[in-house]
């Protein structure tokens, strides 16, 4: 399920001349019901599949058919150039075919040329068609050209028979136009950026540490390395040299990023205090366990010697944060993260304030945690607070765009 603080996007939703026409009615509805806003456009061929008063009610607006309807307005273009995202859904092999050559000799086919917004193409065509060198020529240079094909699936068809060819289930196109919409957005917003860190050396930590107790135990946490390993992502791309020390992540390491593997938090903090002298930024997404067991055995502990209770002793681990600020280079930013299960917002944001000063970093990143908040999610929710304990941002959404929103802060400081 989509996070419902997804940002609204304006949606274009072309249906052309297919039997699956009768899907993009579940396509529309369930983008509009997310809170988007829809406009329809239907080519003259996809109205003798599916009617009019049903893809309007169902879009909440006027559907589109005719270039030559309201042209004072010029409404391919005003619908192309505030488009989000346009998504023809069923794409048939004669739209793919003059999409791909640049014919434009509709409305939807000009509202395409005239936008600027990522395309998503929902193929929909018998497997004969799908398969013939043309259509499949036609559908690489769209994807070379950057386009999203989600599908065709494979299965039955109109009639008897079965087949690549069958339009992918809506629910597939709807996350793929989302997922479009997002990474639309995030380019746009990289090419208003531009490269802000270029050259700025930024240490990230990302993961949950791992205590040993024996050979083969430990004690760690829920942290999978997301959050840090978005903003070591996002700083790359921002032009920084990034160093990620990550623990034990269970996404993929990004590239284009210096990683050196650390397990538990005595090897983080060997790592991070060997790097600190050479960054100008430092974030601390890692979660480091605050105690280890005070001796690691040799042997696997085994039940019929600890007998109903097992006892461990605990020491405390360094608190890298802390060494990072006490040992700071001058002109480094230095970033803590604190995840709290506390629920009252005002609560939480004290106990933030509090660890912002007990750590002495300059910018502190608050969000919740819980079963099921935070941690192992593709989205969070955070708070940033400066060294006057003030909320200077707040970010909801994809790790990825809450890690710009951190390095926002960390650059506008800078
Ligand atoms: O003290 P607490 O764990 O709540 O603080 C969280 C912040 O401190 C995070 O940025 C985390 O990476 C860092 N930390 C640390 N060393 C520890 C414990 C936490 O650097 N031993």
């Amino acid at each position: 399920m989509e996070s419902q603080s997804e940002r609204p996007w304006r949606i274009v939703v072309g249906v052309t001349g297919g039997i699956a026409a009768y899907k993009a009615v579940s396509v529309i509805r369930s983008l509009v019901l997310l809170g988007h806003r829809v406009d329809v456009i239907a080519t003259e061929h996809a109205l003798r599949f599916v009617g009019r008063p049903t893809l309007e009610a169902i879009s909440r607006n006027p559907l589109r058919t005719d270039l030559y309807e309201n042209v004072a307005t010029v409404q391919h273009v005003a619908l192309g150039q505030q488009a989000d995202v346009v998504v023809i859904a069923p794409a048939t092999a004669n739209t793919l075919a003059k999409i791909a050559n640049g014919i434009a000799d509709d409305l939807l086919l000009n509202t395409v040329l005239a936008s600027r917004a990522p395309l998503v193409v929902a193929p929909a065509m018998h497997t004969e068609m799908w398969q013939h060198p043309a259509t499949q020529a036609n559908a690489r240079r769209l994807d070379e050209r950057g386009v999203t094909i989600v599908g065709p699936d494979s299965g039955r068809l109109t009639g008897t028979d079965e087949g690549p060819g069958r339009m992918s289930e809506p629910e597939d196109i709807v996350a793929a136009v989302l997922a479009t919409a997002r990474a639309g957005a995030r380019d746009r917003e990289e090419r208003l950026r531009g490269r802000d860190l270029e050259g700025r050396h930024v240490l990230v930590t990302a993961g949950g540490t791992r205590e040993p107790i024996d050979p083969v135990r430990f004690l760690g946490n829920r942290s999978s390395g997301r959050q840090g390993v978005a903003v070591a992502t996002r700083a790359a791309a921002r032009g920084a040299e990034v160093t990620l020390v990550a623990a034990n992540i269970e996404v993929p390491e990004p590239d284009g990023v210096n990683v050196v593997r650390v397990s538990s938090a005595e090897q983080m903090a060997t790592a991070c205090l060997e790097l600190a002298p050479r960054q100008d930024v430092i974030i601390m997404a890692a979660a480091v366990a605050d105690f280890r067991p005070e001796h690691v055995l040799d042997g696997k502990i085994k039940k019929e010697q600890t007998g109903d209770a097992l006892t461990l002793t605990f020491t405390k681990n360094p608190d890298i944060l802390r060494s990072l600020v006490l040992a700071r280079v001058p002109d480094q930013t230095i970033v803590g993260f604190a995840a709290e299960t506390e629920e009252d917002d005002d609560a939480r944001l004290e106990l933030a304030r509090a660890k912002r000063e007990r750590k002495g970093c300059d910018f502190l990143v608050l969000n919740r945690v819980g079963w099921n908040e935070g941690f192992q999610r593709e989205d969070t929710e955070v708070q940033i607070i400066d060294e006057r304990g003030e909320v200077v941002a707040e970010s909801t959404g994809e790790k990825l765009s809450v890690a710009d929103a951190i390095l926002d802060v960390v650059a506008r400081e800078r």
